[in-house]
């Protein structure tokens, strides 16, 4: 496995399977003093509650110590910093980058400037690795397995950084896809191409109602992403297009998890939380165990 983190597409099988054991082992012992003398830099050029603070958290439980903003405008940035300059100097203060920032391909232009390993925490539509491999522990603890499952995913696919990561994540695993989007926001050519190159099945609908889940193991539920949206009238079209309610889990499977990265705007009803097929607040607490494992690795610590 590289150094940085940049994209889910940096990972083979085998390193997926490897976090995916290392974050179990975490699961079961959180509190390692692995990163001992170790400093971990957040730096967040756009808000975050669960994965800056799982990998603060992360970090924090494994002995680190921890640097950065979580507000650009309390950063040099406010003057005119570039992101190179910012870069290079954190680079003389961490051993490690945990980054997200508005624009594409931010993090792999970070790797580029500093030999500190980069850890992409989302960069604009693009990709949000360390959230798939959260996704894919929520995934394997819940069903016992990666392999064979109808993975439903609903919502803003076009601008959903998380469901492009977990597509291409989920590739090994021989997959069936149903994407359901209004087609504003459908998932775009470039990963409707990569199922096709990859012979992996997927359908597409506009329709989100019992019969489209019904035979689904995982429903992955997103928020339409009002901040990506540069005529907001399109967002005004689309902002209340899908919600799950508790009713519309009756007839599924008694396998299904209800995943959804967070935060939820009004796509899952309130009164889906105390079904026991909802399964985010957990997946959510699985990122702490994924992220001590991403932490590690890139540091080439070997767990005990
Ligand atoms: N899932 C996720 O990225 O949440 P935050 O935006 O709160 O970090």
């Amino acid at each position: 496995m590289q150094r940085n983190f940049i994209s889910i597409t940096d990972l083979s099988k085998d390193d997926i399977l490897s976090l995916l054991h290392d974050a179990a082992r975490f699961e079961a012992n959180p509190n390692q003093r692995l990163l001992e003398g170790k400093v971990v830099a957040t730096l967040f050029f756009e808000p975050s509650t669960r994965t800056r603070l799982s990998f603060e958290t992360a970090a924090n439980r494994l002995g680190a110590r921890v640097i950065g903003f979580s507000d650009p405008n309390s950063s040099s940035t406010s003057k005119g910093e570039t992101l190179k300059d910012t870069i290079k100097m954190v680079s003389n203060y961490a051993d490690v980058i945990v980054m997200r920032h508005y624009l594409e391909g931010a993090a792999r232009y970070a790797s580029e400037v500093t030999d500190v390993p980069i850890i992409n925490a989302g960069d604009g539509a693009n990709q949000h690795p360390s959230q798939t491999l959260l996704d894919l522990y929520s995934i394997w603890k819940t069903q016992g397995t990666l392999d064979d499952l109808d993975i439903t995913m609903v919502g803003d696919l076009k601008y959903g950084r998380t469901v492009h990561s977990l597509l291409q994540a989920l590739s090994f695993f021989n997959p069936r896809f149903h994407f359901i989007a209004p087609d504003l926001l459908r998932m775009p050519n470039g990963y409707r191409d990569f199922c096709n190159r990859h012979n992996l099945y997927f359908d597409e609908s506009e329709v989100f109602d019992v019969n489209a889940i019904a035979h689904t193991d995982i429903l992955y539920m997103t928020r339409i992403q009002k901040e990506r949206f540069s005529d907001l009238r399109e967002y005004e079209q689309v902002k209340n297009v899908y919600t799950l309610r508790n009713a519309m889990l009756a007839a599924t499977k008694p396998n299904l998890r209800v995943l959804h990265p967070l935060p939820r705007v009004n796509e899952i009803a309130y009164d889906v939380d105390e079904n026991p097929k909802a399964y985010y607040f957990q997946q959510a607490q699985n990122g702490l165990y994924a992220r001590e494992a991403i932490i590690c690795r890139m540091l080439n610590i070997d767990l005990k």
